[in-house]
């Protein structure tokens, strides 16, 4: 127990924690976007992946445990490791590193709280009901939860539609610097394969975005099946 709290206390070791929380959560989100896609093969389809998800009680509450668990672990690194970097910073180390930082890596901590505040409003909408009661009712003709109907509805108002497009933008540009941190933290970004790496990492963030984004904006703008 002392050792692991010796190694994640360091910064070398926190970037490390950051990096391989990251990567946990990473493949959540590639999961979670294909499954989101399904809305794209039409109303059977999305509702028999929920229905999947939600009768095996034990796998998803499981998966939702973890999920918490990792995501509280990454944004208490990410605090920590933001609050010595800026202590150092007010006595004059780490100006280097700032010069020349693109604007994710610089924005890593803003669309680090958009991305908080977009997945409270997500859950708020589209899990517990708690802003459109409505949707927890909506069912199909085999007695599924009709997540199809739940989200054609919810991306009919424009608002919705804009704060889910931001919310996922701010994924977009976290991803592009994140994916690029984590090599670097891992020791993986070599000065040969860098501008290759960082090339990629923007690709994957953009494939993300669209990949994500896609799903209100066809539905609002009746693109969907
Ligand atoms: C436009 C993009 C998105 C759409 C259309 C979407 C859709 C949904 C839907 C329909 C559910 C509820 C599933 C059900 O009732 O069975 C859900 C749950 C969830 N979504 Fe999303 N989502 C999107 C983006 C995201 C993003 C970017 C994240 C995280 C970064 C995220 C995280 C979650 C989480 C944590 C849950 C709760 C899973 C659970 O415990 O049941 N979503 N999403």
């Amino acid at each position: 127990m002392n050792s692991i709290r010796k190694v994640f206390g360091t910064a070398v070791g926190k970037k490390c924690g950051m990096a391989l929380t990251g990567v946990f959560l990473f493949l959540f989100v590639v999961g979670h976007m294909v499954g989101n896609l399904q809305v794209f093969l039409g109303q059977y389809a999305i509702n028999h992946y929920a229905q999947l998800l939600q009768s095996n009680t034990g796998v998803l509450w499981s998966l939702r445990i973890c999920l918490a668990a990792v995501a509280l672990t990454h944004i208490y690194f990410a605090i920590t490791l933001t609050l010595e970097n800026r202590a150092k910073r007010e006595v004059g180390y780490e100006v280097k590193e700032l010069v020349g930082a693109s604007l994710a890596s610089r924005t890593m901590f803003i669309s680090g709280s958009v991305i908080f505040g977009f997945i409270v409003y997500h859950l708020l909408h589209f899990t517990t009901g708690t802003t459109n009661p409505e949707f927890m009712t909506f069912k199909d003709e085999r007695g599924w939860h009709d997540v199809y109907r739940m989200v054609q509805t919810g991306f009919s108002n424009g608002w919705v539609v804009a704060a889910y497009v931001v919310g996922v933008g701010a994924l977009g540009l976290h991803l592009s610097n994140g994916l690029r941190a984590f090599c670097q933290s891992l020791g993986w970004r070599f000065e040969t394969y860098a501008s290759r790496i960082d090339r990629a990492a923007v690709i994957v963030a953009v494939v993300l975005f669209v990949g994500f984004a896609i799903v209100p904006l066809a539905l609002f703008l009746g693109g969907a099946k």
